[in-house]
């Protein structure tokens, strides 16, 4: 990904949004937070937003306002980046792995239902890669167990299922503006959207010290806070934002039509009616080694979201999951692989990129 020439399109108007913060000497919590949180709230279609300090902590602070905390079990994928789990059990919630679905690698329905118990308060889905998640089946499971849904849209911003955005689909949800996001800061920011009044209170009160009013502390809360100057930046970002999802939707046609029936190469699919917004370009290979080396040699780089599953990391290990437990989250682990997706990407270089993997499977099949 090449956040210069990604950013380079944006250079004068961040020199502006910077140079117009310099001047109301207001750095923290000032006008740009608030308007920038009305409107993200109002793209996602929501009635609140709450600017924190980075995708983490907003899956944390959303978690803990509603109320989560130790004794709470929270179903959560298998297979996501590692911050999904660990923002829910920095809350004292425990989180219980569920399966993905193979095709699209979002959590599985039919596996979550295998995991319900008493203690099960929620179900945290992510949009993994920009593609949603079935919402309306995860909500009707939620409301069949009395569970609260919250989405992790940290990789998802602008994605829509059947006309709704995500982050409007739950109790909250959490956004990341860490700079190769779909929606990127220069540094680290996030957002919980929710349309709940309470939720918005309680977050913002974390978020800034447990503090409803200056030197008065009702919460343990935190200093999680979005600055003045992303705040201001990600205002300009987020007037673009559809376009550059468009570039990254025609990106995403071109890769499909072109390892279309290719035996080796798996493509995600979004499910029917969903727009999704191609955070990443994942697909699934076996060899997946020797592919990524091909493909560097001819000066493509590509990464790997995410080669460890969240169930089998170190850090987790008190949690007693062992390999063998979730085989599509495994598979993913084992088999994914990101192709370069970015706005202003040419077509010509995904038509390259498309050539190239034509190639190495031609030259696996003559052995
Ligand atoms: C699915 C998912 N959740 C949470 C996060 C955490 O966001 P941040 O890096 O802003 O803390 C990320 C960011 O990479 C993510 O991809």
């Amino acid at each position: 990904m090449d956040m210069e020439r990604i950013n380079s399109n944006y250079s004068d108007e961040i020199q502006e949004s910077v140079k117009n913060v310099l001047g109301t000497a207001n750095y923290i919590l000032g006008s740009e937070v608030s308007r920038f949180e009305q409107e993200f709230a109002s793209y996602c279609g929501v009635k609140h937003g709450v600017g924190v300090g980075n995708g983490l902590e907003a899956i944390e602070l959303m978690l803990r306002a509603s109320g989560l905390g130790p004794g709470d079990e929270v179903l959560v994928p298998a297979h996501t980046f590692f911050a999904t789990w660990l923002a829910v059990l920095n809350t004292g919630a425990v989180p219980v792995a569920v399966d993905v679905d193979l095709n699209s690698g979002s959590i599985s329905i039919s596996d979550a239902a295998h995991s319900v118990t008493q203690k099960t308060r929620a179900i945290l889905v992510v949009h993994l890669y920009g593609n949603p998640a079935d919402m309306e089946s995860i909500n009707h499971f939620a409301d069949r167990h009395r569970l609260l849904v919250f989405e992790d849209a940290a990789q998802a911003h602008g994605a829509s299922l059947n006309g709704r955005k995500v982050g409007s689909w739950g109790a909250a949800a959490s956004f990341s503006f860490y700079p190769t996001k779909n929606l990127g800061a220069l540094g680290d920011g996030g957002c919980v959207t929710t349309d709940s009044d309470d939720l918005n209170d309680h977050v913002r009160e974390l978020r800034n010290y447990g503090s409803p009013r200056k030197y008065e502390h009702t919460r343990l809360g935190k200093n999680s806070r979005l600055d003045e100057v992303q705040a201001a930046i990600l205002r300009k970002k987020l007037q673009r934002l559809d376009s550059e999802n468009a570039m990254r939707r025609e990106l995403a046609e071109r890769y499909s039509e072109r390892l279309a029936g290719i035996e080796e190469i798996e493509i995600t699919k979004p499910l029917p009616g969903t727009e999704a917004v191609w955070h990443i370009f994942p697909i699934r290979v076996h060899r997946r080694g020797e592919l990524q080396e091909a493909l560097n040699s001819d000066g493509i780089g590509t990464l790997v979201h995410y080669p460890i599953p969240c169930h089998l990391q170190e850090a987790v290990s008190h949690l007693g999951y062992r390999p063998g437990q979730f085989p599509s989250a495994e598979a993913w682990a084992k088999q994914e692989l990101s192709l370069p997706i970015y706005p202003n990407l040419d077509v010509t270089e995904v038509d390259y990129v498309c050539d190239r993997i034509k190639r190495w499977c031609r030259s696996k099949a003559r052995r």
